[in-house]
């Protein structure tokens, strides 16, 4: 099976439009575009129309950290992924912050992961329990939840171009940030994909991308990558930091090679 290894910086409401232009020429400058890989990286909705200029897209391709579902209305504040559609290529859906800090239900992230595959946006959908979850057990429960919900109404064809990244809230940086192990992430990862396969199949569950995400670094990184479940990474802090950033790159790029 041929899948491509995926990067996916996370650069949360970090940089101005200047500060995150910077960032991108000197990632651009450092990255040799693999062929294996694909490196993407989310920055705030503010900067990516400016960006989508500054990119080579052989080298860097961009998500959205979040969008509304509604296509177009009277919803202040929003921009729809439709809007989107011409910018990115990815965006995340349900990101624990905005599960936790701005209230996003389980049928939220069902209706955004729609809007995404409506207009041509591929989905990443996070999902990951908290500590207090976690320490009562509750963890495949919660999987399974968030999974079946964001998976609801999406077609045997529309499955094939939806990512799963698994983040366990405790393992985040902004949030207890307590190093998972590789084995924790495992253990997640597997359960994750025999649920697609219970709903999918085989075939579908084998090929779907599932990334692993919450303190990576230039340090970890490896041990996670490592891992036969794992087809990616999710990296928030150390995405921005240009030497740390393309020093995971770099890694996935050798361990692509090491795996084929
Ligand atoms: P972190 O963030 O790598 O800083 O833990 C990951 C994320 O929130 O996606």
């Amino acid at each position: 099976m041929d899948k491509k290894l995926l990067i996916v910086g996370n650069w949360k409401m970090h940089l101005n439009v200047h500060q995150s232009s910077l960032l991108v020429h000197r990632l651009q400058e450092r990255l040799s575009g693999h062929r294996s890989l694909e490196v993407v990286i989310a920055p705030s909705m503010l900067t990516l129309q400016p960006l989508s200029q500054q990119i080579d897209r052989r080298r860097l391709k961009l998500c959205a950290q979040d969008a509304y579902f509604k296509d177009d209305g009277p919803y202040t504040g929003e921009v729809s992924f439709a809007m989107l559609g011409d910018l990115v290529q990815y965006a995340l859906i349900g990101h624990s912050a905005r599960r936790l800090y701005f209230g996003e239900d389980l049928d939220t992230v069902r209706d955004k992961v729609q809007a995404a595959i409506r207009n041509n946006i591929t989905p990443i959908i996070c999902i990951g329990e908290t500590k207090q979850e976690r320490d009562a057990g509750e963890t495949k429960q919660v999987l399974h939840d968030q999974l079946t919900t964001a998976l609801m109404n999406i077609t045997s064809k529309e499955i094939e171009r939806i990512v799963i990244a698994y983040e366990p809230v405790w393992a985040i940086s902004t949030f207890d940030g307590i190093l998972a192990k590789p084995s924790d992430a495992q253990k997640a990862l597997r359960y994750i994909r025999s649920q697609v396969e219970d709903l999918y199949g085989k075939r579908v569950a084998e090929a779907m991308r599932l990334l692993y995400g919450g303190s990576v670094d230039n340090h970890d990184v490896r041990s996670y990558l490592e891992l036969p479940e794992v087809d990616g990474v999710l990296v928030g802090a150390a995405s921005l930091n240009y030497q740390k950033f393309v020093a995971i790159v770099n890694q996935a790029h050798q361990i692509q090679t090491e795996r084929k």
